[in-house]
């Protein structure tokens, strides 16, 4: 077997499983979830239409590069939406369908990283997990930057030494972030593509929350956005990746997409030849006209603000706790220890969070993850709500 497979930890979920093994809620409390980044908002009829309408497609073969229709789809979007200049994102370039972001941010490491040097891969940390597993079955070393209160949950990048950003063959950044939401400016993003510059190495940027945010006049940048202020219209040296789960509530049609650097793409493309993943026509229908449409995603970021500004008021006198900039987590402080409290909440009141240190690796005796919990507010308002409240009462007991 691959020995590097021997390198993976376990699964957050996993650890959660093996934390509340043995523990029984009290009372008769039924139970409320909110460890799982599971979209709960019912998905728009008209994405549904359009996969039903299209399943006699499933009878030819998908290529790997996706339809010209649905590579134009992402292509107006991306440049409505970060005001890209239409002519710097050729659909036949600059553009690739994943099968969601999760397959296309684990298969760009095993196309960018060189294993004949010994390479790293920059990661933040707390982080989603596939970075960590993409790095190392690739061959490459994970370099973790912490991102805890003290930089604004933004990795802080300033800490790392030339030394790494040497050695460092893909950067890895997630904006907005999960678990904080926390956005990277765009003159943080500037300065990372400087970096990358100076020490040649691709950075990958997970922005599978960027439509999701607090306020309609504040929309997070794009590291394509940043890039092309800066008047790089080629991208070069950036990718970023994006998909309709969270955006359109579709986290089951498996859809998303790469986009920039043609360099970095093309032999993408070859590699995802081999690695085999295809969109399903029906799949490439429904998101082509997902990516069209707009009001469904103005309607879904009313339905996470509410549940914000329900729950909010009563978490935040006894937890230290703000309203995100982006996404749909709640990463509050915990009194004491977030796994304890994770198994009290449990216990007492029939809720599930995630331990903030299931998140995140340990380095330099620090784990920036412990002390907080991860509360993902997918469920309807009242369930939300419900928690909120139950939450109150432990703390206040
Ligand atoms: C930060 C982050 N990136 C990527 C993903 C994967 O999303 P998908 O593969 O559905 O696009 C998730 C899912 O929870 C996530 O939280």
């Amino acid at each position: 077997m691959n020995p590097d497979l021997d390198r993976l930890q376990a699964y957050p979920f996993e650890r959660l499983a093996r934390l509340k093994q043995g523990l029984s809620p009290a009372g008769d409390l039924s139970h409320i979830p909110l460890s799982i980044g599971e979209p709960k908002h019912p998905t728009p009829g008209f994405i549904t239409e359009e996969v039903l309408a299209h399943l006699h497609g499933m009878a030819t073969y998908p290529t790997t590069k996706g339809s010209l229709a649905l590579r134009e789809a992402i292509a107006g979007w991306l440049s409505q939406r970060f005001s890209l200049s239409a002519e710097s994102l050729d659909p036949e370039r600059n553009i690739l369908p994943v099968s969601g972001t999760r397959e296309g941010l684990f298969a760009i490491a095993q196309s960018v990283i060189d294993r004949h040097t010994p390479p790293l891969c920059v990661l933040p940390n707390p982080f989603y997990q596939i970075y960590e597993g993409a790095s190392i079955l690739a061959g490459a070393t994970p370099y973790f930057v912490s991102a805890d209160s003290r930089s604004g949950f933004i990795p802080d990048f300033e800490s790392v030494g030339a030394d790494v950003w040497r050695r460092c063959q893909l950067l890895y950044i997630c904006t907005p972030g999960n678990p904080s939401g926390a956005v990277i400016p765009v003159e943080t993003l500037q300065s990372l593509i400087e970096l990358a510059d100076r020490h040649d190495f691709v950075i990958a940027s997970d922005e599978c929350y960027s439509e999701i945010y607090a306020d309609e006049e504040r929309p997070p940048a794009s590291l394509l956005q940043a890039a092309a202020q800066m008047g790089r219209a080629g991208y070069q040296r950036c990718v970023v990746f994006n998909s309709l789960s969270k955006r359109s509530n579709v986290p089951g049609l498996r859809s998303g997409f790469v986009a920039g650097d043609a360099r970095i793409i093309q032999p993408f493309l070859l590699y995802r030849t081999y690695h085999g993943c295809t969109m399903p026509p029906p799949t490439q229908a429904a998101s082509i006209a997902a990516w069209r449409d707009e009001q469904h995603v103005v309607e879904n970021r009313r339905c996470y603000r509410q549940k914000f500004d329900a729950v909010l008021p009563i978490l935040s006198p006894l937890l230290d706790v703000h309203c995100p900039e982006a996404g749909f987590y709640l990463w509050p402080k915990t009194p004491g220890d977030d796994q304890q409290f994770t198994k009290d909440l449990y216990v007492q009141q029939n809720v599930t969070v995630l331990p903030g240190s299931f998140l995140s690796r340990e380095v330099g005796g620090a784990n920036p993850g412990r002390g907080h919990v991860r509360m993902a507010l997918v469920a309807p308002v009242e369930d939300c709500l419900e928690a909120a409240r139950r939450m109150s009462t432990m703390l206040s007991g």
